[in-house]
């Protein structure tokens, strides 16, 4: 494994992390879950990213359980807040943050995260008050760092700007792969300036880069896409264009002597600005073959390959991630 900086935080990260969206909160049977999480400590990953909302708290129990296991000095430990956690418990209020970094804390098990992320900007609550929220967390130590997930670059600037002068931010979590790449306009340039490093999303475009989806075929039946739970996102990246674009990366992954899945991976990792690419898997063999991808270097020759692969591909995606507002209130 290889490790990067995270920002301006002390914290090294694993290049590869594994993430519990989906598939730890409900999609993945509890023994699964345990054997994918010492898979990834066996293959050296050391960075781990939940949110409250996932499963509303069930990736965070379940991992709370597992985790335990490990010496918390030996994993550096992520989650999020601001998505529903009842009909009334949402967003990034003072109170709402009070009160969800305590129950994180208690289902992870543990007096602290590493990084603590606002899973969306809230539009309903003044940013100076939600800066303000999130330096207590961090001054009473139960984060060390603070991050955000699919902020504006406007809102990002709206953040730091109304940050108190003890905090900021040091790590973004954008949606990123070969096929979403909106982050690498304003909001990678934003971030370089401030020293925010990306741990980026569904960096496989939820496995369909690993080439396992093949156009005019039925979905494999093991997959996210043919469980109903979970392939509401996933579906929009399953359209022949799409399909077929990423078939015709395989024969430049074989060129490059690399799996598809090395070969997506290697590409978002080739930005310095990355800290960290954040893979599912609901298998522990996914978790190996993904943190292979570490310390790959993809040459001038492969990266030109990929692009006229992949030509001009309708991107499935969206302006801003689902959640997402680009709205910003001040206090009055
Ligand atoms: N901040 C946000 O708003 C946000 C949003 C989404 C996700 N996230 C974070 O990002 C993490 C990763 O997202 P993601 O799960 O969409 O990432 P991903 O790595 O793009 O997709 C993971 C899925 O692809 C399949 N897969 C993985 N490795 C494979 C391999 N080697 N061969 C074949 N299939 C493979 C597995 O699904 P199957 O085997 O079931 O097909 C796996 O669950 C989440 O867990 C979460 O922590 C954050």
């Amino acid at each position: 494994m290889r490790f990067r900086q995270l920002g301006s935080s002390d914290l090294q990260v694993s290049e590869i992390s594994l993430g519990s969206w989906l598939t730890y909160a409900g999609g993945v049977e509890a023994d699964a879950t345990a054997a994918c999480t010492r898979a990834a400590f066996d293959a050296g990953i050391t960075f781990f990213d939940t949110a409250n909302a996932y499963g509303r708290g069930a990736a965070e129990t379940a991992w709370g359980e597992i985790l335990a296991d490990y010496r918390r000095e030996d994993y550096v430990l992520a989650t999020k807040v601001f998505f529903p956690m009842s009909d009334t418990d949402r967003g990034l209020s003072p109170e709402q943050i009070a009160k969800q970094i305590d129950a994180s804390l208690q289902r992870l098990r543990t007096d602290h995260v590493d990084l603590y992320q606002c899973h969306r900007f809230d539009a309903r609550t003044p940013i100076e008050d939600t800066m303000e929220a999130l330096a207590e967390v961090v001054r009473s130590g139960k984060a060390r760092y603070l991050g955000f997930s699919e902020w504006t670059p406007d809102q990002t600037r709206a953040g730091l700007a109304a940050a108190p002068s003890d905090v900021t931010f040091v790590s973004s979590q954008p949606q990123y792969s070969m096929l979403w790449r909106a982050p690498e306009g304003e909001v990678f340039d934003v971030c370089r300036e401030h020293d925010i490093s990306h741990v980026v999303w569904s960096p496989l475009a939820e496995g369909v880069l690993t080439g396992k989806y093949l156009p005019g075929e039925a979905v494999p039946v093991d997959s996210r896409a043919a469980s109903d739970e979970m392939n509401g996102f996933i579906k929009q990246k399953l359209t022949d264009a799409t399909l077929e674009a990423v078939q015709r990366l395989r024969p430049v992954a074989e060129g490059a002597g690399l799996t598809m899945a090395e070969l997506a991976l290697a590409w978002v990792l080739r930005r310095p600005e990355l800290a960290s690419a954040i893979i599912g898997a609901s298998r522990p063999e996914q978790v190996h073959a993904n943190a292979a991808a570490a310390g790959i270097e993809l040459t001038p020759d492969t990266l030109r390959a990929i692009d006229e692969a992949l030509g001009d591909v309708p991107v499935a995606g969206y302006r801003l991630a689902p959640g997402a507002s680009d709205q910003i209130t001040h206090r009055s």
